[in-house]
């Protein structure tokens, strides 16, 4: 029976070394906790870095061994590649420049470029090696952007997807790369290539047939004798399984336990990993703004901030942690009480379930990405309300905020409308929470994770019977 090869960077589970075993935990970020639930299905299989250097051959076929029970099938990266293609190319040139950062955190460097050649190429040969006639072949976000040609290059006829999980900038912003023709090439490899919300096909459209001599019609792009289809597919989440956390007796004595520990004030909740692109120093300016404004505000509001450690070997990642140490204690320190404290900040992940009672308790959630391709957090937390209330702040630069129009809507870069609009939150009647937050879950019911598997895979199929039909005339 045919199967689905998904291939991203990272597996949906890490792997850490504690004495002499490797244990396994799940990975951070929108991609392994989206398609974390999906892949078991079938006899598909996952192919990705296992998250950490494995130098000896028998730690590797002892990891392999404890992988391939899970479907997973790991692509082995040694430190220099890690450097130069995960940290360098595609965190240090490809991350900041999509999220428009370009100036302040790009650096183009030529050894960067090559790794990350031949580490796509590393990849191309995992999946030929697993790859029999008939299988689809699903590939994922910026870290593998010429994967597709090259894997297309060994297998003319195969179909694949690729879907893009990071904003795809303005062509103004694409242009300073490099090796800009080269990336688009490799994407055009593609039958189909996805991504979060309109804006990003027309900015991928725009950009490619600036830069690359194809043809472009409509959604479709012409590229000699093959004929690629563009389109925004917006990512859901595991919605029942956020939905029915909370009524997990455990998850309730843990909601019971916030509740007791913050009796009369408001629990403002933010979630993310650390990164300078979901805005948290900005953040805590708004906050800071609403402490300052807000007498009433001391001692009955607090911020319940959680930033999920990522990327603490690439400068600027440890550097932006420095920077919000700093800000949450210098906050701390001026406003706090002998019985309160204005922040309560945590830089470690949390198991699903402590998060879930956080979700399902916390009054508002407050999520203000500077540029955030689609934000699964405010999905998670619309998820969770099964009781209909609690207020949803959200960036207009998310893109879920396209879909999420109930919540208060803000631009992170203002930090007065960001600071009224918790003051709004806070003191929302609960019969507007429910008249926003009703028809948001439904909106992340329907279209959740499976939902959008399906849609993508479905419109996959169309679009090689249509290529296979085409090439027939
Ligand atoms: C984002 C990216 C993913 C990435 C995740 C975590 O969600 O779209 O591709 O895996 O961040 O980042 P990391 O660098 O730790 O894999």
């Amino acid at each position: 029976m045919p199967k689905t090869i998904i291939v991203s960077n990272r597996l949906p589970v890490k792997i850490s070394k504690t004495d002499d075993e490797y244990s396994l935990s799940s990975s951070e970020g929108g991609l392994a906790t989206g398609l974390g639930s999906i892949y078991k299905q079938d006899n598909n299989v996952w192919i990705g870095w296992p998250g950490v250097e494995i130098a000896d051959q028998d730690d590797k076929d002892k990891v392999s061994q404890q992988l391939k029970e899970l479907s997973l099938i790991p692509v082995f990266l040694d430190q220099e590649e890690i450097n130069q293609y995960y940290e360098g190319f595609s965190n240090e040139v490809l991350w900041p420049v999509f999220h428009y950062y370009s100036s302040t955190y790009a650096s183009y460097k030529q050894s960067n470029w090559d790794y990350y050649q031949a580490v796509n190429k590393k990849f191309r040969d995992v999946i030929l090696s697993v790859a029999e006639p008939g299988d689809v072949i699903w590939v994922h976000d910026y870290q593998l952007l010429l994967l597709p040609a090259l894997v297309r290059h060994d297998l003319p006829d195969v179909s694949i997807g690729f879907f893009l999980h990071i904003p795809f900038p303005s062509h103004e912003m694409f242009r300073l790369i490099p090796w800009r023709s080269e990336l688009l090439d490799g994407m055009l490899g593609a039958d189909l290539i996805g991504f979060h919300t309109f804006d990003d096909v027309r900015h991928f459209l725009g950009t490619t047939s600036r830069i690359l001599p194809v043809t472009t019609s409509s959604n479709i792009i012409t590229t000699g004798e093959r004929s690629i289809v563009v389109e925004s597919f917006p990512m859901g989440i595991d919605e029942k399984k956020y939905a029915s956390l909370p009524l997990q007796d455990d998850v309730k004595e843990q909601a019971q336990l916030i509740k007791d520990n913050f009796k009369s004030t408001k629990l403002i909740l933010s979630v993310d990993r650390l990164d300078y692109s979901k805005g948290i120093l900005q953040r805590l300016q708004a906050f800071e703004l609403l402490l300052q404004l807000c007498p009433e505000c001391i001692g009955t509001i607090a911020l319940y901030m959680i930033v999920v450690p990522s990327r603490d070997t690439v400068p600027q990642y440890a550097h932006l942690r420095d920077e919000i140490d700093k800000k949450v204690g210098n906050i701390n320190s001026i406003y706090r009480t002998m019985d309160w404290s204005p922040i309560h900040y945590y830089y470690r992940s949390f198991p699903i379930e402590t998060l879930s009672a956080l979700y399902a308790t916390a009054d508002v959630c407050l999520v203000t990405p500077m540029r955030d391709g689609m934000n699964l957090v405010s999905k998670e937390y619309v998820a969770s309300r099964v009781n209909n209330d609690g207020v949803l702040i959200m960036s207009e630069m998310a893109g879920s905020s396209k879909e999420l129009i109930d919540a208060i809507i803000v631009n992170p870069n203002n930090t007065g409308e960001v600071c009224r609009a918790i003051l709004q939150a806070i003191n929302m009647p609960p019969e507007e929470q429910r008249k926003r937050m009703i028809p948001m879950r439904q909106l992340v019911a329907k279209f959740n994770i499976s939902h959008w598997v399906k849609i993508f895979m479905d419109r996959l199929k169309e679009v090689k019977l249509m290529q296979r039909s085409m090439q027939a005339r």
